[in-house]
């Protein structure tokens, strides 16, 4: 880990989504469970943990709320996972309807939560039976703007590499909005971008443009 970055030791996740379009099948993927066939819909929420290595080989922690896609959960589920940094939304490529509701979900994420990152998932892409094609939900999120996976819990397609993706995208953000306001211990600003190495880097100018001055002098 270079100096210059900022402790994160946990990062929380929930993954939002209709009934049945897999959120649990993929947590349980995730972190290698056996793939049940059965469907027993989430009753509230549930958590879960799993350690990753980032991009910048750091060990970090996930924790992952899985929340239950029936309408009479919601409220409970959103109070619970108020203080997540990411969500994965879900949808089931074999159902529209799971496809159409991503909108809904995109609302109440919008409403719930400030700063959230985003990525959404297309599951059970391991079916031949689909109702959604990749160029459509492709199309959808680069419009949104959100990065999107098309995966199957039961064949453990992409599954990694979306949670990876949300993972490091959240540490990267992080870290940006934490170096943009670091304060010093009488709240000034002591570094205002964490893009070129901000205040070291203007420490070194510092430096420099004396080093110029007083050879100008010596001269
Ligand atoms: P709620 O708890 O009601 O919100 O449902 P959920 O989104 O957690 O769905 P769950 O993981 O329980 O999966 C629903 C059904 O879809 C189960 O029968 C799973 O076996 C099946 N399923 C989940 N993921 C996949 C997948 O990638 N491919 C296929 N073919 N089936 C899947």
């Amino acid at each position: 880990m270079s100096g210059n970055e900022i402790k994160m030791k946990i990062i929380r996740l929930a993954l939002l989504g209709d009934s049945a379009v897999g959120k649990t099948s993929i947590i349980s993927t995730f972190l290698n469970f056996e793939f049940n066939e059965d469907f027993i819909s989430t009753i509230g929420w549930d958590k879960r943990k799993k350690n990753i290595k980032l991009e910048n080989g750091k060990d970090i922690d996930l924790s992952i709320w899985d929340t239950a896609g029936q309408e009479r959960f919601q409220s409970v589920a959103l109070k619970v996972i108020r203080k997540a940094q990411g969500i994965v939304v879900v949808f089931d490529l074999t159902k529209r309807e799971t496809f159409n509701s991503v909108v809904n979900w995109l609302n109440i994420i919008n409403e719930n939560f400030n700063e959230v990152t985003i990525v959404l998932f297309g599951n059970k892409c391991d079916c031949e039976k689909r109702e959604v094609t990749t160029e459509e939900a492709t199309e959808f999120a680069q419009r949104k703007n959100i990065p999107y996976f098309e995966t199957s819990a039961k064949k453990n397609i992409n599954i990694e590499a979306g949670f990876s993706k949300i993972a490091n995208d959240i540490y990267k953000r992080h870290n940006k909005i934490e170096k943009a306001i670091t304060l010093d211990n009488k709240g000034k600003v002591k570094e205002e971008s964490s893009c070129c190495g901000g205040g070291k880097n203007k420490k070194k100018e510092k430096k420099e443009n004396k080093k110029v001055e007083s050879e100008q002098n010596e001269n």
